[in-house]
């Protein structure tokens, strides 16, 4: 376990990933979940996406929250974009990290935003240089990175292609998002390893759901490769409750607790997030999955009886 990194960056995607596949929460709850996060010591924060209301209802107040969110300085918040629209409303709305998505998956893509992988390829081109022009950096998310609901298993080349069409256009980092939870261990040291060896020097960003219960062994096998960027969300929001087996990213609080203990630092205070992961579970009115919430942190006792 030598080689794990001494800290690694997470980034807080609940309040985006999270409560876009969740009931609708009303604008207040999401500001005050955002500014909980802000305060437990993780780093990165997407905030919000600028995509149509009419795909996303969840997000159609995104402007709002984006503008009275109580900005904690050592915290960048960051929104995710389908489009040229949702960047250039991003923009306006003095967003400084943009991640926009394009799925690997034809199917997932068009389902997603209507488009081709190769149209949406040829948009993001135009998008890179639209951000760029104003000064700021854009991170490309792969989407079913390691499968697609649709079309089954994404080969592993067609994925480095459309990544690797990424970095040629300019974006300034790639995320491999695994949208539905089909990653394992060998398959994300097969993804990475190949992506690494073609860009060395392109940061990488990985993006777990646990739907098969894989999310923290991946997170595992990435860390042993050196990865130091996640995508994880509190108490393990999303995934559809409508949807049986649909869940969510990774636990937020589920990473910070294994990683924490092998010596990883994240900068959160765990019990604070435990804490928001509570909060969490109020504002969607549901049980999230997260086994750390429930259980508490390792050390944890119990009075005895
Ligand atoms: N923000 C707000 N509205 C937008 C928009 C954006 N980024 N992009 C397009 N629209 C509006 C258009 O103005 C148009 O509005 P109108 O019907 O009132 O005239 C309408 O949406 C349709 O525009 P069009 O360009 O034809 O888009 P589309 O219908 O082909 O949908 C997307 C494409 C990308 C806008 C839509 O599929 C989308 O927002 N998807 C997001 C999916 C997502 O977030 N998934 C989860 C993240 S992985
Ligand atoms: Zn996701």
């Amino acid at each position: 376990m030598s080689d794990l990194p001494a800290s690694i960056s997470l980034r807080e995607v609940g309040p985006r990933d999270g409560l876009q596949n969740e009931a609708p929460v009303p604008t207040d709850a999401k500001i005050e979940l955002i500014d909980a996060l802000s305060q437990t010591g993780v780093r990165r924060i997407e905030a919000v996406s600028f995509v149509s209301p009419k795909a996303i209802p969840q997000m159609a107040d995104a402007d709002e929250v984006w503008k009275r969110i109580a900005r904690n300085d050592e915290v960048r918040y960051s929104a995710l974009v389908p489009n040229l629209r949702g960047a250039q409303r991003a923009l306006d709305a003095g967003v400084t990290d943009l991640e926009v998505v394009v799925s690997a998956s034809d199917t997932h893509n068009r389902k997603n935003v209507n488009r081709s992988t190769e149209e949406s390829l040829d948009d993001i081109a135009a998008l890179i240089e639209q951000v760029h022009a104003a000064g700021r950096p854009v991170q490309v998310i792969v989407s079913t990175a390691w499968g697609c609901p649709y079309e089954g298993d994404v080969p592993v080349e067609r994925v480095l292609a459309v990544a690797g069409r990424a970095v040629r256009d300019g974006a300034d980092a790639i995320s491999f998002g695994d949208t539905t939870g089909m990653a394992t261990p060998s398959r994300v040291t097969r993804l990475v390893g190949e992506f690494r060896s073609a860009h060395p020097d392109v940061p990488l960003n990985l993006h777990f759901h646990n739907t098969r219960g894989t999310g923290l062994a991946n997170v595992l096998v990435a860390l042993e490769l050196g990865v130091s960027d996640f995508d994880a969300s509190v108490g393990g929001l999303g995934g559809c409750p409508y949807a049986p087996g649909a869940t969510g990213n990774v636990a937020t609080e589920e990473l910070v607790h294994m990683v924490e203990d092998m010596g990883v630092a994240t900068g959160v205070d765990l019990a604070a997030l435990i804490d928001v992961a509570a909060q969490a579970e109020q504002i969607v009115g549901r049980t999230l999955p997260s086994q750390v919430l429930r259980a508490g942190p390792r050390t944890r006792t119990v009075p005895l009886t």
